[in-house]
């Protein structure tokens, strides 16, 4: 069905992202996982670092590649040949800004279509805010992120707080 961008932060990757990718990669030919630079946003995690952790856990799906982008989505979708954007909608605390985001995203680009899919129920309540909040406390996050980037996370939050 095509190729679609599931675009985020991924500040860092969680459980609920990584079902997604899942799920996604068989519905579509081609997805392209893209993160955003965005400069108004205070990540923890580098760029490369978020590229790096969504790449060793996509490795396993063929069909599946992990890029980054800045600007506007629409622009990034069209300039990938792609007409799909796929978003995750955990709640519908999610719904009003998702809903706002796609009218605009239409409005943009009538060429450039938003498919939304529901979370896994197991990973609604989990967000890259909730992760990062309970390991910056020190608390264990072994069941919201994938096992490839706990470690990292773990490591990356160990020498983040050590600083502040
Ligand atoms: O993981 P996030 O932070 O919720 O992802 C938000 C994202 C990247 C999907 C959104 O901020 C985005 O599309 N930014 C690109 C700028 C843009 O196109 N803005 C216009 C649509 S409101």
């Amino acid at each position: 069905m095509g190729v679609a961008v599931y675009p985020g932060s991924f500040d860092p990757v969680t459980n609920g992202h990584l079902d997604i990718i899942d799920r996604a990669s068989k519905v579509f030919d081609h997805l392209i996982v893209a993160v955003l630079e965005n400069p108004r946003k205070n990540a923890i995690f580098s760029m490369d670092e978020r590229v790096e952790m969504l790449n060793s856990i996509v490795g396993q799906y063929k069909n599946v590649e992990v890029d980054c982008f800045r600007g506007l989505l629409v622009n990034y979708v069209q300039k990938r040949n792609a007409s799909i954007i796929i978003k995750g909608l955990r709640a519908m605390s999610d719904f009003e800004f998702e809903f706002q985001m796609a009218l605009v995203n239409r409005k943009l680009s009538e060429n450039v279509e938003t498919l939304f899919m529901m979370t896994n129920n197991m990973y609604s309540y989990v967000s890259s805010s909730i992760v990062k909040e309970i390991a910056g406390y020190g608390g264990d996050i072994r069941a919201l992120v994938p096992s490839q980037v706990y470690q990292r996370i773990k490591d990356k939050f160990a020498a983040h707080f050590k600083n502040v």
